[in-house]
């Protein structure tokens, strides 16, 4: 028997994602809410993101005959029932005991994609179980810093592929973690992080990935024999040096406003992107994603896939896998309701729904 949704997860109500957002502030500890909402410096990127997606304005299509929208697509080659996926972070058993574990089964019963952060606080073989254990083609990648000895990434990198990550998400605007709030030492205590620590023994040198080229890419699929994906990309010119690399995806993405402040949103810097390599390379989208609108926008400026970074963690925090499924499935339902009004049943044909057609 499918359990009953929980009552924020209500597509038809607006401004659930806040009142998700409120439910979660009351069962995270109080340091580790700032550092999960945190933008850089002043903020200013992390809070355009919203606005930025809501600025976008649909074309939609008529007289296409168009019948029950599907949602089903494909992320490098693999079936996913949704384009909204879920967005690496860190961390997750701060929010929740079964952190990662629950977010993997939430995502497989939703059919998402799941991008496991490389920081995460359980065995990655583990974590493709438990999403093995709710859908057995459930598709997930693993998401990659690279420390300036590479070398040190190889355990991982092997790790998660001999746990069945279909591809690598390099995250490329990351020299080192942006100044915002930061938890106190003894914030973290009570916490299980020595899986997270085992990973990285040399804890310092892991917060600094510098000296990244376009050379790693092709060094990552040697090391691991998977795909990569570039996360952190907002400059067509940077997108065609990934895709010139071998990169099969390209990731647009401010790091959830956390890394550089000021940098554009990702809803104007997408269709430069898209214009530049999204006839090559599958492109992605993340920051600020608040709602199918939200996600019909991405697609419609070109996107392949839109990812959510917070607002998984917030459901995990409240509801566990179930919240995280009811989150998926709730974005779901939007996108499925405005792909239909505006005149598409399947996800291709929103692409362009973004801007005025050229006849
Ligand atoms: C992140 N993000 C992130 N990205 C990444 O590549 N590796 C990581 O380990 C993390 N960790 C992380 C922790 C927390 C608490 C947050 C909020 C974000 C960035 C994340 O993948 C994504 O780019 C943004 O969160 C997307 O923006 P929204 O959906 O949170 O607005």
């Amino acid at each position: 028997m499918t359990p009953a949704r929980p009552s924020w997860a209500d597509p038809r109500r607006r401004g659930w994602p806040a009142e998700l957002a409120a439910l979660a502030q009351q069962v995270v500890p109080a340091p580790m809410w700032a550092y999960l909402e945190a933008g850089a410096r002043e903020g200013v990127t992390r809070d355009e993101a919203v606005d930025a997606w809501r600025a976008v304005r649909l074309w939609p299509r008529v007289l296409h005959g168009t019948g029950e929208p599907d949602t089903r697509g494909e992320v490098l080659g693999a079936p996913v029932r949704t384009p909204v996926g879920v967005a690496p972070t860190s961390m997750q058993r701060v929010v929740h005991p079964d952190g990662e574990l629950a977010m993997a089964a939430g995502a497989a019963a939703a059919g998402a994609l799941h991008v496991v952060s490389s920081n995460a606080g359980h065995r990655f073989s583990d974590i493709g179980e438990a999403a093995r254990a709710v859908d057995p083609d459930a598709v997930w990648w693993l998401q990659a810093y690279l420390p300036p000895d590479r070398e040190a990434a190889t355990p991982v990198l092997r790790a998660a592929a001999a746990a069945g990550a279909r591809a690598v998400a390099l995250t490329v605007d990351t020299p080192f973690p942006g100044t915002k709030y930061e938890p106190a030492e003894e914030d973290w205590q009570g916490h299980d992080l020595s899986w997270h620590r085992a990973n990285f023994a040399d804890a310092r040198a892991a917060r600094h990935h510098r000296g990244l080229r376009p050379e790693d890419l092709a060094w990552i699929t040697e090391t691991c024999g998977l795909p990569t994906v570039v996360k952190g990309v907002v400059r067509a010119d940077d997108a065609r040096r990934c895709v010139e690399a071998g990169a099969a995806g390209v990731w647009v993405s401010n790091h959830g406003g956390r890394q550089l402040d000021r940098t554009i949103s990702t809803a104007t810097a997408l269709p430069a992107v898209v214009a530049a390599v999204g006839h090559e390379a599958e492109v992605y989208v993340d920051g600020g994603v608040r709602s199918g609108l939200d996600a019909l926008a991405a697609l419609g400026l070109g996107a392949r896939a839109v990812l959510v970074g917070r607002p998984p963690v917030h459901a995990l925090a409240v509801a566990g896998a179930r919240g995280v499924q009811a989150l998926l499935e709730t974005l779901t339902e939007e996108l499925s309701e405005a792909l239909e009004l505006a005149g598409c049943s399947r996800l291709e044909q929103a692409q362009g729904l973004g801007a005025p057609p050229d006849l």
